[in-house]
């Protein structure tokens, strides 16, 4: 029995070295290296080749290295009969929650504006808003997002957030559904988009959601770049409606040279590393659904295929 990993542009290096330390018997092999198809039943992957997991016959697992399993749900000729596990960990959720935390506070606190002003030797100050008096909305209360909701509550900021079923969290204000989106957007002031990218949710940033959104209001997102209408979204900025955004993912990544993006006073850029998956801390959760898929034990972290996350 054989350990695939396939995970161009992304080295696989820790990976194998985390997993030969949690597991110094697997059978690893690196895609792609030669190998026998017919002996691999598990496979951990990033953005793999498409079509690639069709030619495994007795593939049964497929894992993604991080919380988000776009990469592998898009993948038109992905096997039916193989299951997907994605990351749950609480270090990659608290990465998440502090860094939404800093965005917010960047915002607040027009730390972008200073950055600036100071290339240019401008001393401009303005005023700011306290935390307690901005209502930040988060689309998606998942992993991601309640990591994100603690950090923010825990900082005094006001907390409301959107899902596909009901939630009751302490001191959130939980919307559900396409009938109370409109209601979740009206009173929130920074948008924080953590869905995870699917059919229902691929540009769900557009003008229509940005326009229900009070004047000013400010745009984070960090889940996935097909979330957004590029254009709608500099529209809007440029037309005065929403004050800025923070983006982490894009359609393309990296963004080509020339993007309107990098240039755009109000548009700050990360190259998707809100947050990052750590070999060490999630491989013990990969090799346990390993011996689990061995033993025909139920698995963990299993992705829903029907709801696409
Ligand atoms: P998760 O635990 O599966 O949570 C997803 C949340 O989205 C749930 O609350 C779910 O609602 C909600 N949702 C899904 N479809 C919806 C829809 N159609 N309408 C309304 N709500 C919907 O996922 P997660 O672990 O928090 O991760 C979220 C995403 O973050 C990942 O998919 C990935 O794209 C992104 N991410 C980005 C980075 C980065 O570095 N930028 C790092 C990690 C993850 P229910 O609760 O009702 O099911
Ligand atoms: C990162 O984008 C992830 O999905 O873990």
């Amino acid at each position: 029995m054989s350990f695939l990993i396939v995970s161009p542009g992304k080295d696989p290096k820790p990976w194998v070295e985390a997993l030969k330390n949690q597991h110094p018997g697997l059978n690893i092999y690196v895609y792609p290296e030669d190998h026998n198809n017919e002996e691999v039943e598990f496979a951990l992957t990033w953005n793999h080749p498409r079509g690639l997991f069709k030619n495994y016959p007795n593939l049964k697992v497929v894992a993604s290295m991080g919380a988000g399993v776009d990469h592998i749900t898009s993948d038109k000729d992905f096997p039916e009969n193989v299951t997907i596990t994605r990351v749950v960990d609480p270090l990659l959720s608290e990465d998440m929650g502090y860094f939404v935390l800093s965005l917010c506070l960047n915002h607040l606190r027009n730390l972008g504006h200073y950055q600036q002003n100071e290339i240019e030797e401008k001393w401009e100050p303005m005023g700011y808003d306290r935390n307690k008096d901005i209502s930040v909305g988060i689309m998606g209360i998942g992993e991601m997002g309640k990591a994100a909701a603690k950090k923010l509550l825990n900082n005094d900021f006001k907390v409301r957030s959107w899902s596909r079923t009901s939630k009751d969290f302490d001191q959130i204000n939980n919307f559900v559904g396409d009938e109370e989106l409109e209601e979740f957007l009206s009173e929130t002031q920074v948008l924080i988009n953590l869905l995870p990218l699917t059919p229902q949710t691929e540009k769900i940033l557009n003008k229509e959601l940005f326009e229900q959104l009070p004047e000013g209001a400010y745009v984070i997102n960090v889940a996935r770049g097909e979330h957004l209408v590029e254009q709608d979204l500099l529209e809007m900025i440029d037309s005065g409606h929403l004050s800025g955004a923070a983006l982490d993912v894009f359609w393309e990544e990296p963004i080509r040279d020339e993007h309107p993006f990098w240039k755009h006073p109000k548009i700050r850029v990360t190259p998707h590393i809100a947050s990052v998956t750590h070999p060490n801390s999630v491989v013990p959760q990969i090799v346990d659904n390993y011996e689990r898929m061995k033993e025909e034990d139920p698995l963990k972290n299993v992705v829903e295929k029907e709801r696409g996350y």
